[in-house]
């Protein structure tokens, strides 16, 4: 199975990155392809433009946020998981 995937890059701020990915993926959606949003934004922009405040709010409850992308990268954050000790082992004997 392929994949298209597309990335906007611009090392500028606000000129308008996030409302074209979220303009694009709505119309691409629309004309029928499968289409995934992935925002790694820590401002959630796409999140919230997407969602209304209802749906935003059941995402983002008080303490762990298991259905985000940064509930899913928390433990690795945290060094709680088994994958960042490993990286940290194999980094340390290299
Ligand atoms: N084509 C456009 N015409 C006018 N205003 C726009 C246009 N595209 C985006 N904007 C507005 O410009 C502002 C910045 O847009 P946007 O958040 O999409 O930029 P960004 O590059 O993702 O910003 P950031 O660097 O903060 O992530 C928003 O207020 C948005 O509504
Ligand atoms: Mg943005």
């Amino acid at each position: 199975m392929s994949t298209t995937i597309i990335a906007f890059f611009n090392n500028k701020g606000r000129v308008g990155k996030t409302s074209l990915v979220y303009h694009l993926a709505w119309m691409y959606a629309e004309l029928g392809v499968r289409v995934v949003a992935a925002d790694l934004d820590p401002q959630a922009n796409l999140t919230a433009a997407f969602l209304d405040e209802d749906r935003l709010e059941e995402l983002w409850p008080d303490g762990d946020h298991p259905q985000t992308v940064f509930g899913c990268v928390q433990p690795l954050l945290q060094g709680t998981n088994d994958i960042p000790f490993h990286t940290w082992k194999i980094s340390k004997t290299a």
